[in-house]
């Protein structure tokens, strides 16, 4: 059958978490109250007397190691720009439109000098690895030979979760024949988990960091979203730590603890990195998970999310495939609401208004759509409560569904009135406690340029989603089986 290894690859993942999950859950516990310790400890002590800060030569940062609670500063002319994948005959009717991510990696590797760093989940870039003859295949095809030809002239670094019986290794191959050097992470070991982390590190200069995995079918036939930051030196050096932990962990058998000073960072919730951001004064971060996998300073991506959302006066828009109070690969089950209980805290105490636009396609869970009902059941204009949720569809012609795993919204990002926060990860508790993910968050004033803020791009492509033909309210009589 034309879908066996999509199909298996995912069906590996999830069977051997559970595997590996219940001797994992008793651990967990332990490990996360030690690690809560030791990261208050390291953290403190890495604030105070750790680091260097990586800035500009043209602001030198002040001498001082005892650093009071802010951020360093950057004058890096540092551009953003958001980028996504539209999948092939999705149309809005708007103009709220972005450079394409496969634009993005081509301009990336044009414009790699030395190096490209890809942290990734899986390869299946051609039509031979999902065993399709798909004409849309064709950018994936055109990224992996670009990169191919690349991994000969530069240093081409991946890091890779460890590949599972049957999951196609041929790009990983071709890239490794090419003079590309590459590690597999086998997260499975470390924490149960799978390396989902999907980002890029070019000439520690060029970052990109998003929803879509190497996979040809991220390219034009899964809604993606994801940011490209061009010559932002100390952003891409911060992302660069991250990728060398995950390089670190590569074919080794355990989790440094604690991290080397070198994996660091000053950059952080509460010390976050100031730079401009298309001329506009911006601070920004780059959180990470799992906790173990975070080195002294760095903000937990769960500790991150919670944060964003208190720190919002008006709304909290959040785009992600899966949305699970729950760790949806344990046995026994288990429930897990910290972002569930924020959502509604926020929703209760600050009366914020809260907008979930959630995925629905055929691999859907139906045990998701009790939990979302539940959610959006937290609204009463009388009382001034206003959570809403939508469930967001990608339609396929029969054509189209037979490409496998393909045709539906992978997003995972969130924007309130203040914030943009881009991620890699679903919204479940495994994906913040033991899978490995990482997010960028942008904080930025009103913009100073003539180009809009990112928190205003991503409140534009929510509001374009929210509202196209695409995505159905979800109530109470809702029948996920008739929308998806
Ligand atoms: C798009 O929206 C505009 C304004 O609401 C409307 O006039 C137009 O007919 C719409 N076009 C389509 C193709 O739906
Ligand atoms: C990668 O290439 C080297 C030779 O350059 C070879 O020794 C090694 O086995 C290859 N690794 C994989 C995973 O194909
Ligand atoms: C990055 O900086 C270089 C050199 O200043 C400039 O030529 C290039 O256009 C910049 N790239 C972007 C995307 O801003
Ligand atoms: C965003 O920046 C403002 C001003 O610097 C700060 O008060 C606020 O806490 C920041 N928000 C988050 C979520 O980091
Ligand atoms: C997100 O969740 C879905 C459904 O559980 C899973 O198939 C997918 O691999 C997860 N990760 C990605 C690639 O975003």
């Amino acid at each position: 059958m034309k879908t066996d290894v999509a199909y298996n690859q995912l069906v590996d993942v999830e069977r051997r978490r559970q595997e590996a999950n219940r001797k994992a859950q008793m651990n967990f516990r332990c490990v996360i109250a030690l690690l809560t310790v030791a990261t208050v400890l390291l953290a403190a002590t890495a604030l105070h007397i750790l680091l260097t800060p990586k800035v500009s030569s043209s602001h030198p940062a002040p001498s001082s190691s005892l650093r009071p609670h802010r951020g360093e500063s950057c004058s890096d002319p540092c551009t953003i720009v958001v980028v996504e994948s539209i999948p092939e005959g999705l149309v809005f009717n708007s103009s709220t439109t972005h450079p394409t991510i496969f634009q993005a990696w081509l301009n990336l590797m044009g414009e790699a000098r030395s190096s490209i760093d890809i942290a990734s989940f899986y390869w299946t870039l051609t039509n031979e690895d999902t065993g399709t003859h798909e004409p849309t295949a064709n950018q994936g095809e055109t990224v992996l030979k670009t990169l191919a030809e690349v991994s000969g002239k530069l240093s081409v670094r991946i890091a890779v979760n460890t590949p599972q019986g049957s999951q196609p290794q041929a790009d990983l191959r071709l890239l490794n024949d090419s003079g590309a050097d590459i590690r597999t992470v086998n997260v499975r070991e470390l924490t149960s988990g799978v390396l989902h982390t999907k980002f890029w590190v070019v000439d520690k200069k060029h970052i990109y960091i998003g929803s879509a995995n190497m996979d040809w079918r991220s390219l034009t036939q899964v809604k993606e979203l994801g940011v490209v930051v061009y010559n932002c030196s100390c952003l891409a050096a911060d992302l660069g730590k991250i990728f060398e932990a995950y390089w670190l962990l590569g074919d080794s058998q355990s989790i440094p603890s604690p991290w080397p000073k070198s994996f660091a960072t000053l950059y952080n919730k509460d010390t976050p990195l100031q730079l401009p951001l298309n001329s506009t004064p911006s601070n920004v971060y780059l959180s990470s998970s799992p906790p173990s996998f975070c080195a002294a300073g760095r903000t937990p991506d769960l500790q991150s999310i919670l944060s964003v959302m208190e720190d919002a006066e008006s709304f909290i828009y959040i785009a992600v495939m899966n949305y699970l109070p729950t760790m949806e690969f344990s046995h026994p089950k288990r429930y897990w609401a910290d972002i569930d209980t924020q959502l509604r805290r926020v929703g209760y105490e600050k009366r914020v208004k809260v907008r979930l636009l959630i995925s629905c396609w055929a691999s859907t869970q139906p045990v998701m759509f009790p939990f979302l009902k539940s959610l959006a059941s937290v609204y009463d204009p009388k009382s001034r409560l206003d959570i809403q949720v939508r469930l967001f569809v990608v339609p396929a012609s029969p054509k189209q569904k037979e490409i496998p795993f393909a045709r539906v919204n992978h997003n995972k990002y969130m924007v309130t009135d203040k914030i943009a926060y881009i991620g890699t990860s679903n919204w479940s508790g495994d994906y913040f406690v033991n899978t490995a993910g990482s997010a960028l968050v942008v904080n930025q004033t009103a913009s100073q340029s003539s180009e809009p803020t990112v928190q205003s791009q991503l409140k534009a492509v929510f509001e374009r989603d929210w509202d196209s033909a695409y995505s159905t309210p979800l109530t109470r009589l809702s029948n996920h089986k008739d929308l998806c």
